[in-house]
């Protein structure tokens, strides 16, 4: 098999042989046409191995299940060597420029989520309280009247782009806030998250040189923003959090850039691509926009159907510690898992009819899109106080937000989301 062949994302799932589906290209998920790849693995070999692959050798889990028994079992499933699909050329290449730039990388850094128990659990309690019900609760009328600040600018009888001005700036308000990082710059947040989780040629990465300045221009901006909290009196934004706590104010430097990291990833793609996805399904579903226009009430559950629909996060790996069987397959100690959410929240076995975006679902938190176990995202309820918040305040303000073309959608099999998305809002109510 020639693993450098690009696939032809429109190409019939049906057709490849079993043995040659690599679910973790990304070109399919640009193209939207992974759903019947991971629908075909679902139904004919739930349990999947890709033998050789850009990613190296990994298996795959796409039901229920399965994804179930490996997130909530810590102890045979690691976290310690990265939690997403690593492209090793790409590695190699980008750890080729951090030498020749005088910073040689630690592989694996980035932050709690890539930590094993007890490590773990003491370096996440350090940042819980920040986004804890009580602190949520503190932060939601500032994000309320930001939110309402972004809707009222927004252009009326003229398309634009949704994912920049609505998605984008909202999670990075938020983002700041968290950090209680310089208001004015919050956009900075956006760019270096976008810089981190693109490959060169993608979003607005260029080069891997152009990646490692911008990770370096913003570990600087954290070094400092360290620095300043490091003595000062404790604030319930996440650096002083970390500064403050016995433990993580121990920790080194790589230590705390991959928590950096890690939270601009975590507070931005993530939250941003399920605003982006709202918009994009409630159009699809044009019924249940109606729904949702009669009963504003159904707000909190839509917001949780989009999280299960839309799943802004497509998979996560681990690395199995010791041999352990799986829906009859031995994973091999050593061998990765990755667990695809996206398919294991299309599981027609555990949702009923999980193709459709249904907002008054009986159970809309049954969903795999936050993880379950020790690493279960530890924003959730702020992703969901700030999705709630935005539909609260458009539903207030616009009948109708109306999709222009289709979106352009991000070249990734992790973030699952989209580059940009041109609607157009005909009217205020
Ligand atoms: C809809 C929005 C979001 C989704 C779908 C999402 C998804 C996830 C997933 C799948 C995990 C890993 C779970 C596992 O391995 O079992 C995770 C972990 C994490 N998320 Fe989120 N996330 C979202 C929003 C956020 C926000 C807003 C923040 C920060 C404010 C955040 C911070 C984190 C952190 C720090 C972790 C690591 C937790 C740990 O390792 O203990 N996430 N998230």
């Amino acid at each position: 098999m020639n693993i450098a062949v690009r696939i032809d994302p429109n190409a019939e799932a049906d057709t490849v042989p079993l043995a040659d589906i690599n679910p973790a290209r990304p070109e399919r998920f640009q193209a939207n046409t992974i759903g019947p790849v991971f629908a075909r693995l679902r139904r004919e070999e739930p349990v999947h191995f890709t033998a050789e692959s850009e990613f190296g050798p990994y298996w795959s889990l796409t039901r229920w299940e399965d994804i179930m028994v490996v997130d909530t079992n810590h102890q045979d499933f690691s976290s310690a060597d990265g939690i997403g699909l690593p492209n090793l050329k790409a590695l190699e290449e980008q750890d080729k420029v951090f030498a020749a730039m005088g910073r040689p990388r630690r592989r694996g850094g980035a932050g709690f989520i890539t930590m094993d128990e007890p490590e773990h659990t003491v370096h996440r309690k350090a940042v819980s309280p920040t986004v804890a019900p009580a602190n949520i609760a503190a932060m939601a009328p500032v994000v309320r009247e930001r939110a309402g600040q972004i809707l009222d600018a927004l252009p009326i009888g003229r398309p634009f782009d949704w994912v920049d001005l609505v998605s984008k700036e909202l999670t990075a308000m938020t983002l700041a806030t968290l950090f209680d990082f310089p208001f004015e710059d919050r956009r900075k947040l956006t760019y270096w998250s976008d810089m981190f989780t693109n490959a060169p040629g993608h979003g607005p990465a260029k080069s891997w040189q152009h990646k490692a300045e911008s990770a370096i221009e913003c570990f600087g901006a954290f070094q400092e923003l360290w620095n300043q909290r490091i003595d000062a009196d404790p604030g319930i934004d996440l650096i002083s959090m970390l500064t403050h706590n016995p433990t993580t104010r121990e920790m080194s430097q790589d230590q705390y850039q991959g928590t950096v990291v890690l939270l601009i990833i975590g507070g931005n793609d993530t939250t941003r691509n399920t605003i982006s996805g709202s918009v994009y399904a409630l159009n699809k579903n044009q019924d249940q926009y109606d729904k949702l226009r009669a009963n504003p009430d159904l707000v909190t559950s839509m917001v949780s159907e989009t999280i299960r629909w839309q799943t802004p996060l497509a998979h996560m790996s681990r690395v199995a510690t010791r041999d352990v069987e799986i829906g009859g397959k031995t994973i091999k100690k050593g061998d990765r898992v990755v667990m695809w959410y996206v398919s294991g929240n299309r599981d027609e076995s555990v949702i009923a009819d999980p193709d459709d975006f249904i907002i008054d679902r009986e159970r809309p938190r049954q969903h795999l899109s936050f993880g379950f176990g020790v690493h279960r995202c530890v924003g959730n309820r702020v992703a969901e106080m700030q999705l709630t918040i935005i539909w609260e305040e458009i539903l207030k303000r616009f009948p109708r937000i109306e999709l222009v073309e289709e979106p352009v959608r991000t070249y990734s099999s992790f973030v699952h989301g989209f580059e940009s998305m041109q609607v157009v809002i005909p009217a205020r109510n």
